[in-house]
Formats: structure tokens, C-alpha cells, sequence
């Protein structure tokens, strides 16, 4: 019988993590690549330095590459997740009146970071959000890749031109995420050592491996 206990971040969940890190990065700027070569709003372009692919060709080539990476990557850490309990137990439930407190608590400078095992409602209400974008993402990426194959569902969403929008929409989503979590993530080293080495064991009830 094993009677080791699980860390708060075990090994499968870091990897993903981490993965997920290197292609969510992949796609952010291949997609600025692609983006500068038809742009959405008019006289705005990302910088040579942040975009990934010299030219749209490169960027495209890349964008599809990371595309595996991230959906492969995604729909592990979705059934991981989802078959061992983790999301619902991380994750849910958010309560009102406690994200109205830790919003006012960090206005205040107050950290609620003391128990590393239990995410905070703001922390909570931001992973939900980011996953669920990181699905929107691949969704509405599938409908501009495939507009013939996906055309009901492109018309339902409103068309080629607006599906590209609510795409952009929802990169600008996941990178406002990613600098408030890497912010967070740099003032409270602990939580970062944590996702790197697996932090404090934990009670099997607390999270379910
Ligand atoms: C390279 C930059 C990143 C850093 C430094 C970073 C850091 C961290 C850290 C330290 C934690 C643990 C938080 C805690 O225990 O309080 C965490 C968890 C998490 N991060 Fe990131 N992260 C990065 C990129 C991303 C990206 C790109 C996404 C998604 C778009 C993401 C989504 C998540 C989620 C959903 C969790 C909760 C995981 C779970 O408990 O199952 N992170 N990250």
C-alpha cells in the first residue's frame, strides 16, 4: 500500500503546467507575427522583438505547431483534472463574499498566501477564467483555421472577421492573466518554488491523485 502523501503539485501537473507555459508562449507571439500581416485595428502592430516567425509564413508555421502542444497538453490537464478531482477541489466553489474580501484584503496589501494549499477566491475566479479561455482559444482558432469545414459554427459566432476579433479577445484575455500571475507568482517566491519542486505534501482528501 502506498502510504506516501501526494505533494500539493505532483510531478504530472508540473509538467503540464510548465508545458503549457512554454506553448501558451509559443502561441501568444506566433500569433502577434500573424497578426501584424493583417492587422485588426488599424496602425497597430506588435514589435519585431516580441513577435515569434520573421514574417506571417514562419508565424503561421509555428502558431500550428504550438497548436498540437497546447490542445495535447490541455485536454491532459482538463481529464486529469476532471477524473481525479483536482479542478473541483482547487478550483470551486467561488463564493461571493469571500472574493469581495480578498479583493479588499490585497487593496490593502494583505496577502492571503500563508496556507499554500488553498487558492484564494481571486486566485480561484483567475484559473477558471484562464481555462476557460485557453478553450474559447482553441475553439475559435479551429473555426478561423477551418472556416469551409466549420462554417455553421463561424456563422453562428458571427462570421470569419469577428471570430478573428473575439480570438484576439481572448489572447488579450490570457496575457492580461499572465501578468498578473507571473507578478503574483515573483512576490510570493514560495508559490513558484512550489510549482517547481511540488510544495508541501498534502492530505489525500485535500487533493485527490
Ligand atoms: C511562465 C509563466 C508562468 C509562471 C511563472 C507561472 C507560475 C505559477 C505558479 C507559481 C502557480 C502556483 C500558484 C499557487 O500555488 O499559488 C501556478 C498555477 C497555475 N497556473 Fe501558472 N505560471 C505561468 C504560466 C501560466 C500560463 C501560461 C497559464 C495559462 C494560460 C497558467 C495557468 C495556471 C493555472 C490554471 C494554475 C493552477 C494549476 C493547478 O493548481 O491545477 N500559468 N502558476
Amino acid at each position: 500500500m502506498d502510504t506516501v502523501t501526494p505533494r500539493l503539485h505532483p510531478l504530472g501537473v508540473r509538467i503540464m503546467h510548465w508545458t503549457n507555459a512554454v506553448a501558451m508562449l509559443i502561441m501568444i507571439t506566433s500569433g502577434w507575427g500573424i497578426y501584424d500581416d493583417y492587422v485588426i485595428f488599424h496602425g497597430t502592430h506588435f514589435a519585431a522583438a516580441l513577435r515569434l516567425g520573421s514574417w506571417a509564413v514562419p508565424s503561421l508555421l509555428w502558431h500550428f505547431a504550438g497548436m498540437w502542444l497546447l490542445g495535447i497538453n490541455g485536454l491532459a490537464y482538463l481529464v486529469y483534472g476532471i477524473a481525479t478531482g483536482r479542478l473541483k477541489q482547487r478550483l470551486l466553489p467561488i463564493r461571493w463574499l469571500e472574493l469581495k474580501a480578498t479583493v479588499v484584503d490585497s487593496l490593502h496589501f494583505r496577502s492571503a498566501h500563508e496556507d499554500l494549499t488553498v487558492y484564494n477566491a481571486v486566485q480561484k475566479l483567475l484559473y477558471v477564467v484562464v481555462i476557460l479561455a485557453g478553450i474559447w482559444q482553441v475553439i475559435t482558432g479551429l473555426l478561423i483555421w477551418k472556416p469551409v469545414q466549420f462554417s455553421t459554427g463561424l456563422a453562428l459566432l458571427g462570421g470569419f472577421q469577428a471570430v478573428r476579433l473575439e480570438h484576439f479577445i481572448g489572447m488579450s484575455v490570457i496575457v492580461g492573466f499572465l501578468v498578473i500571475h507571473v507578478a503574483l507568482s515573483l512576490l510570493v517566491p514560495s508559490t513558484l518554488w512550489a510549482m517547481l519542486r511540488g510544495g508541501p505534501r498534502v492530505r489525500r482528501t485535500a487533493v485527490r491523485t
